[in-house]
């Protein structure tokens, strides 16, 4: 399967299964409405990709899988809406369309983010899915990576230190939790949903999603200034325009297009040893320093 088979399928499988799994509630119509229009208004689905490729390495996907990529995709699509409000980055455009407090109204958009983060959580506690087991090691995996330990904070390092400078570590410190700390778990979940325990196989493999997570911030942040609004789906310019720490602030564009570099070949050289059915990690850890939204 090359890269565009393998999205294609990803991202089919893990709408669907986040389309099933979101049922209808009535008293809540609009925030439904509003839940479904940041799950389902055309982001990449890279994440899920990612869980499903790294299940797929060691056998096929399953349902714990499913509801791993699903619950992953959830706190992101939150954490987007969140990130886009006026007390955040104050955002009015996100791929290609109006954010979603745009779309609607602030409350709303707070709410059905707060419903998205509490959804994810629905998915990997079901319990019809029978294995409470591994079921709490992916809500472990999950909370570890998207609460204070992990992309909250780095949210937190991120808006207080808007007109700042920062240096080097403390900037990798904040791109590691803000964007670094999900696609890790993106990665781990994808494992622990098919049931792998060895020591040395998850530390290649978070030796590849740590590389390829830092990577794809400094990918955000270049493309932030190298794109343009209508390829990037969201405002070019919004982190220079709200003077956000960045990569290529501190090391300038090309130095940052180096570190990218560095950081995919490192990826690449961790999962080496799976041989060709490592082929869609490679080919999302060279889309991810390619790609231009
Ligand atoms: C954007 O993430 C926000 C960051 C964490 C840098 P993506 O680029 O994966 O967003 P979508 O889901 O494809 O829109
Ligand atoms: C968003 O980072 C990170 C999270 C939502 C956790 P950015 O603020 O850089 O993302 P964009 O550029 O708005 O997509
Ligand atoms: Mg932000
Ligand atoms: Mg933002
Ligand atoms: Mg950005």
């Amino acid at each position: 399967m090359n890269l565009e088979q393998f999205s294609l399928y990803a991202r089919e499988r893990v709408n669907r299964y986040l389309d099933q799994s979101l049922t209808d509630y009535p008293l809540a119509a609009t925030l439904q409405e509003a839940m479904r229009y940041s799950l389902f208004n055309g982001g990449k689905r890279i994440r899920p990709m990612l869980t499903y490729a790294v299940a797929e390495l060691f056998g096929e996907a399953n349902t714990l899988t499913d509801a791993s990529a699903a619950a992953i995709e959830s706190i992101h699509a939150y954490s987007l809406i969140h990130d886009d409000l006026p007390a955040m980055d104050d955002d009015d455009l996100r791929r290609g369309k109006p954010t979603c407090h745009i779309q609607y109204d602030e409350a709303t958009a707070i709410l059905a983010a707060d419903a998205l983060q509490t959804f994810a959580f629905e998915l990997l506690s079901q319990p019809e899915l029978n294995q409470a087991a591994t079921q709490l090691s992916l809500i472990q995996t999950l909370q570890h990576a998207s609460g204070r330990f992990g992309m909250i904070t780095g949210q937190m390092i991120d808006l207080s230190n808007v007109d700042k400078d920062m240096d080097l570590s403390d900037l990798e410190q904040m791109h590691r939790h803000k964007t670094g700390a999900i696609i890790r778990a993106a990665v781990k979940m994808g494992a622990q949903s098919v049931g792998v325990t060895e020591a040395s196989t998850l530390q290649a493999l978070d030796n590849y999603a740590a590389a390829i997570g830092l990577a794809f911030q400094v990918q955000d942040d270049i493309i932030d200034i190298t794109s343009d609004t209508e390829t990037l789906g969201k405002a070019q310019f919004s982190d220079t325009d709200a003077n956000k720490p960045t990569y290529p602030k501190l090391l300038g564009l090309d130095g940052a297009k180096a570190l990218a570099k560095q950081l995919h070949d490192e990826a690449i050289a961790e999962v080496a040893p799976f041989g060709a059915k490592a082929t869609p990690l490679v080919e999302l850890a060279n889309y991810i320093i390619d790609r231009n939204h």
